[in-house]
């Protein structure tokens, strides 16, 4: 399983034993790198990263740090080791031996289920392309390049499955993942959050918690997939994608520092005389989590989604940690609690488990969620200030599924439509929030400096000083 650096394509999936395979890919791969240049973190063809570069699909397979220019990181196709005689955990097949090949009967299913989770990888790529110019320091300038690269590999994860199991549809839709762009007028991403922008280090580091997480809770149920191939790549997958979401955790941790310390050192909580003083004040804060965190959930889908039921009984795609859940995985009977609009207030119905599949995952989802957010509550209590950041309930300011078209609180009350246009500025990032924190948005490139909107890391990368020349320029 060793990954094979002398190939033109990296891999560790044998390509030169299928030449028909590698030379489809490597004729992808122009067409990769010319949406690179063209679509890929802006201006950087240059700078000299230190980036991580996969060397094993082993735990310790992350051992290997150094500068790279990000045209020449290698992107290539991992995947993780197989498991001996794995057999189908969930839905109808269950018991039966895995596939190693697409059944024919949920081939298109499938295609879709892979071109849409691959869409979504370069689609973030696209979305952070401007925010080399405005970093906050060299440490995070070289954590955005490293996710950047990262989520191109994603996409060639994607890529390669499409090529190697569907034929020439597949290679089609490998094809177009380069063609939609995010937020195109014309051809946009395919999934909502992926066409917004990410104008700033805030909205950045938002989604990198929110939607990242989002990530790992896809990648988690396709990696229980009957689809051995596509299982093992989502495998591996998450073992990239936990650096993502650190990244969003500590990120906002950070911002909240620096808020919390300047309060304390103006003994004050206006927040214009937060951001008076150069950071962003908490109720700004939650106002981007309401809004990252709300569009992140529209990802998970319709509360209940005969598609789901139907990925999960033919085995396509399973739930969060499937086989540790102690049940029949088949849900013949099963019940799930979901939260739906009914007559002006929010009720919470059993509902058949199998249709509910999408809402199991988005509650696994707001669990882990919230654990972040207790972290960042802790640094705001240390300080002591009496301010708590909070998840808004699950039917705010959605656009898909049931509270699509209702007006939800934070707290979980339906408003009218004159009572949400009063209030959700209050609850929403405006116009003038995102023209403050742009302006807070200087480039910091000396080593070891940090923008006065955020505190400095805990700690270095992989071992070296905060003052390290994470990046260097021409
Ligand atoms: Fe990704
Ligand atoms: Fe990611």
């Amino acid at each position: 399983m060793a990954i094979d650096y002398r190939e033109r394509i990296p891999n560790n999936v044998a390509l030169s034993e299928n030449r028909r395979l590698q030379r489809a890919l490597e004729s992808w791969q122009p067409n990769y790198m010319r949406w690179w240049h063209g679509l890929g973190p802006e201006g950087t063809q240059d700078y000299e990263v230190y980036l991580r570069t996969a060397i094993s699909v082993e735990t310790d397979g992350w051992a290997n740090f150094g500068y790279v220019k990000m045209p020449d990181y290698r992107w290539g196709i991992f995947l993780a080791k197989p498991q001996e005689q794995r057999a189908i955990a969930f839905g109808e097949h269950r018991g039966e031996p895995a596939w190693h090949e697409v059944p024919g009967e949920y081939r298109s299913t499938l295609r879709r289920l892979i071109v849409t989770q691959g869409d979504t990888e370069p689609a973030s790529v696209e979305q952070q392309r401007h925010l080399g110019d405005t970093c906050p320091s060299l440490y995070d300038l070289r954590n955005l390049f490293q996710i950047n690269v990262e989520e191109g590999r994603h996409l060639w994860a994607m890529v390669y499955l499409l090529h190697a199991y569907f034929g020439r549809d597949g290679r089609e839709e490998a094809d177009a993942m380069l063609e939609r762009h995010s937020g195109d007028a014309d051809r946009p991403r395919i999934l909502g959050a992926f066409n917004e922008r990410t104008p700033h280090w805030l909205s950045y580091f938002m989604f990198t918690y929110f939607t990242d997480r989002d990530g790992k809770y896809q990648l988690a149920s396709l990696a229980e997939s009957s689809f051995d191939p596509l299982a093992r790549t989502c495998q591996f997958m998450l073992t990239e994608e936990a650096h993502h979401m650190f990244v969003g955790e500590t990120g906002i941790m950070r911002m909240v520092q620096r808020t919390c310390e300047v309060m304390h050192a103006l003994h004050t909580d206006d927040p214009e005389r937060v951001r008076a003083a150069g950071a962003i004040d908490l109720p700004t804060l939650q106002r981007f989590i309401n809004f990252h965190y709300s569009v992140s959930l529209d990802l998970f889908g319709q509360e209940r989604s005969t598609n789901a039921a139907t990925y999960f009984t033919t085995g396509l795609k399973g739930r969060y940690h499937e086989t540790r859940i102690d049940d029949d995985h088949c849900l013949v009977d099963a019940t799930w609690p979901v939260y739906l609009p009914k007559d002006g207030t929010i009720v919470c119905e059993q509902q058949p488990a199998l249709l509910a599949i999408n809402e199991r995952l988005r509650d696994d989802y707001i669990a882990d969620c919230q654990r972040g957010l207790n972290r960042w509550n802790k640094v705001i209590e240390t300080h002591g200030i009496d301010f708590t950041l909070t998840l808004p309930h699950r039917g705010f300011n959605r656009r898909i599924g049931a509270f699509d078209g209702v007006h939800v609180s934070p707290t979980g009350e339906i408003l009218s439509d004159h009572a949400w246009a009063r209030q959700w500025r209050a609850w929403l990032p405006t116009d003038e929030d995102h023209a403050f924190v742009a302006s807070l948005m200087q480039p910091v490139t000396a080593p070891g400096k940090m923008a006065a909107w955020i505190a400095p890391p805990a700690r270095g990368i992989h071992g070296k000083p905060l003052d390290y020349a994470y990046v260097k320029f021409p």
